[in-house]
């Protein structure tokens, strides 16, 4: 009787425990098996440059609350704001001091807490910008670590003894110039940092370093944050023997001999911290987007881990590898990350890479062509990024003086790295004096552009490269070939137009774009394949369809629907 009563209590258990699995996994994915992140378009603020609110002429949080209407509007899911915590700004907050608080320059907690809940209030997700590697040298663990050899936290940076003396432990260079290296004379021992001096990196391989950086993460979850952009995912952990790296010939800008970071970059350690990163998420059904810089998809794969245990969105920056208009090249690049183990992520730029208006664009039909890449990566399969800005054809304007210059790189390797500045000047809201950013002197000045690609006439002007993205997000929104469709190449030799189909059950939408300065006429033979035509459902210039034909402009583009 016993034994009866207690199967029927495992049995009952068992029963309700799937019935809790199946509602958590209701929650976490839709009817068609997707998860948020996946339907969702992301956007890139870079909150010093966003929207001044205080007149200081630096962005902050109350500066970006204020254009949330706009952004909803515009189309977007979730902003990933790039780090706004305590930081000296030496690397304009991509040096943290204090993971768990506001800088004081963009505002308050209660002002981060007040543009969550009117994020939410809009259905936008908020993600955050988490650096795992490395911390500012001001931070109080790196405070009390350099304190002293015995010091609580002396271990949870990376200190050596110099090689010899007066020499740094091995030859490893830091990405931004010179020895990876510091001395520091009163422990009379060298601390590594992979970025600047000001950012030492922590020490993964010290379990209360990890267990504090899976909490900080769950510190801002349950401040409603959805999830983080990883900085920098594959130098967390370096070779414990701190073997020299091979030296591979030539020097790069700051005059250092150019070496294979085989011992400080991508060690497999990396993996087992994003599982772990990945299993804090998971408990907040959030996402985690990853900075990761691969030279191939097999590369990229591991960063979605086995089964898929790591990150749900590792950036595919080979994407922007593809820096002119080739189909061919764009064409092996999409085959490429179609074929990944998870679901792509696309970037045309971003804080580091110059805006794409400029790297395509011909100096003629550079707002065309802006319409021509928009229509490219907001209808891949897969989730789009976009950059501030790219939206409106904002320009990369790099400093022409050395003295103007704010990126430390762009000092340090003048003049042939004239660093970052160039694609994070300030967001061009009018034609108002400092394009309506701030009533200050903005921290980088405002492109001369700024008279002509901003948001208030744009929003005037339906040809506009806003409107352009506007109607794109729409239809990212309500398509369900484009939101969840097979990618399927078309005509593959084509060296002038890039065309596609996103086929969802028996529908498909068709995407044409003409890569080239000519116009083109391109047979899609959709008679012969049961369609009787190509009804637009976005198009620029006199770009249309008609029968089997589609008629492109020169960087002319076509969208349709296909109809039998
Ligand atoms: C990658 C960030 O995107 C970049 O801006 C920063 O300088 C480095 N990581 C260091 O954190």
């Amino acid at each position: 009787m016993l034994s009866k009563f207690r199967r029927i209590v495992v049995v009952v258990l068992l029963l309700s425990c799937a019935v809790l699995n199946a509602q958590n996994r209701a929650k976490t994915v839709d009817a068609g098996g997707h998860a948020w992140w996946q339907h969702a378009v992301f956007y890139e603020v870079y909150p010093r440059s966003f929207a001044d609110s205080n007149n200081d002429g630096v962005g902050d949080m109350n500066g970006i609350a204020s254009k949330l209407d706009y952004l909803k509007d515009l189309g977007v899911d979730a902003i990933w704001i790039t780090p706004c915590f305590p930081s000296p700004q030496v690397d304009f907050g991509y040096d943290v001091s204090n993971y768990e608080d506001i800088d004081p320059m963009y505002g308050t907690l209660a002002d981060f807490e007040n543009l969550a809940r009117e994020a939410k209030k809009r259905g936008i997700h908020i993600i955050l910008d988490f650096v795992p590697n490395h911390t500012s040298d001001q931070h109080p663990w790196f405070v009390d670590s350099k304190s002293s050899r015995t010091s609580a936290h002396r271990d949870w940076y990376i200190w050596r003894d110099g090689k010899v003396p007066g020499q740094p432990p091995n030859n490893w260079t830091s990405t931004f110039g010179g020895s990876a290296w510091k001395f520091d004379p009163a422990t009379n021992q060298y601390y590594y940092h992979y970025f600047y001096a000001q950012q030492p990196d922590l020490n993964w391989r010290n379990p209360a370093v990890e267990k504090t950086m899976f909490d900080i993460t769950r510190w801002w979850y349950k401040r409603g944050v959805s999830g983080f952009r990883l900085d920098a995912v594959d130098i967390l952990f370096e070779d414990p023997n701190l073997k020299d790296n091979p030296v591979t010939g030539g020097r790069n800008a700051y005059g250092d001999a150019y070496q294979e970071h085989k011992y400080n970059t991508k060690l497999p350690e990396v993996h087992q911290a994003l599982r772990g990163l990945r299993k804090v998420a998971d408990e907040y059904n959030a996402v985690l987007i990853g900075e990761t810089w691969t030279k191939d998809i097999a590369e990229l794969n591991l960063y979605y881990g086995k089964g898929n245990n790591e990150l749900q969105l590792p950036m595919d920056f080979l994407f922007t590898t593809v820096n002119k208009l080739s189909p061919t090249e764009f064409r092996k690049q999409i085959a490429a990350i179609n074929s990944a183990s998870g679901w792509p992520t696309f970037v045309i730029s971003n804080h580091d890479i110059a805006r794409s208006y400029d790297r395509y664009g011909d100096g003629q039909h550079n707002d065309d062509i802006a319409k021509l890449m928009a229509s490219l990566y907001l209808t891949l399969r897969g989730t789009p990024i976009l950059y501030y800005g790219e939206e409106l054809g904002m320009k990369t304007t790099v400093p022409t003086r050395r003295e103007d210059v704010k990126d430390p790189i762009g000092r340090s390797g003048w003049p042939k790295e004239k660093g970052r500045d160039g694609e994070r000047t300030p967001m061009q809201w009018d034609e108002s004096v400092n394009a309506g950013f701030s009533k200050a002197t903005p921290w980088l000045s405002v492109p001369p552009t700024a008279k002509t690609h901003n948001v208030a006439d744009e929003s005037k002007d339906p040809d506009s490269i806003l409107s352009f993205y506007k109607k794109l997000l729409r239809l990212r929104h309500t398509n369900k070939e484009l939101l969840d469709g097979n990618y399927l190449p078309l005509n593959q030799n084509d060296q002038k137009v890039l065309s596609y189909l996103r086929v969802y059950q028996d529908q498909a939408v068709l995407v044409a774009l003409n890569m080239s300065g000519t116009p083109q006429r391109v047979n899609f033979e959709l008679k012969r394949n049961g369609f009787a035509s190509a009804r637009a459902l976005a198009a620029t210039g006199k770009s249309s369809s008609q029968g089997d034909f589609v008629t492109l402009d020169p960087y002319g583009v076509f969208i349709g629907q296909l109809e039998r």
